[in-house]
């Protein structure tokens, strides 16, 4: 079982996709724990983004990040963080194939709706950062056991 987390950026949320991106969550079988509709702010964004600092783009992509709220999102499931990234296919909108939500929707390079951890170390890192440890809501999804089998981890 793996806590990930997503995150649709502000060009999603201005493009009405919030709920698209949360569907396409609900419908693949992750199961959202935490939602939080917010502005990153500058100091969120540079620590979300601090591997990525060196980088050319990364003043553009503060830039981007910061300019309009975003939704975050955390959700579970047996290989929740590949499932994600899936779902959310390649990083720009532009290679991004049809059926994920990059693909689907996006028509940019750096524009490209969402942001789903990569790692297991990399969600530890970014959930605590969006997300306080009380804010993670447990429950149980009556008909997990028809979403992953019992070797899903
Ligand atoms: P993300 O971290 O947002 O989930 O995206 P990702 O893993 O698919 O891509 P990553 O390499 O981590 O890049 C982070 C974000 O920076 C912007 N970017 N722009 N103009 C460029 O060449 C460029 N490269 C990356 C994108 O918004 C990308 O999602
Ligand atoms: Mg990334």
């Amino acid at each position: 079982m793996q806590r990930t987390l997503v995150m649709v950026k502000p060009d999603g949320v201005q493009r009405g996709l919030v709920g698209e991106v949360i569907s396409r969550l609900e419908r693949k079988g992750l199961k959202l724990v935490a939602v939080k509709f917010m502005n990153l702010g500058k100091d969120r964004a540079e620590k979300l983004y601090s591997i990525h600092k060196e980088r050319k783009f990364y003043g553009s992509l503060i830039k981007f990040v910061t300019g309009g709220p975003v939704c975050a999102l955390a959700v579970e499931g047996a290989n929740a963080i590949t499932l994600v990234r899936n779902l959310m296919g390649a990083t720009f909108g532009t290679e991004a194939a049809p059926g994920t939500i990059r693909g689907d929707f996006g028509a940019s390079r750096s524009f490209n709706l969402v942001h789903g951890s990569d790692s297991p170390e990399s969600a530890s890192r970014e959930l605590p950062i969006l997300f306080d440890e009380k804010e993670f809501v447990d429950y149980r999804i009556v008909g997990a056991s028809w979403v992953f089998d019992e070797e899903d981890k």
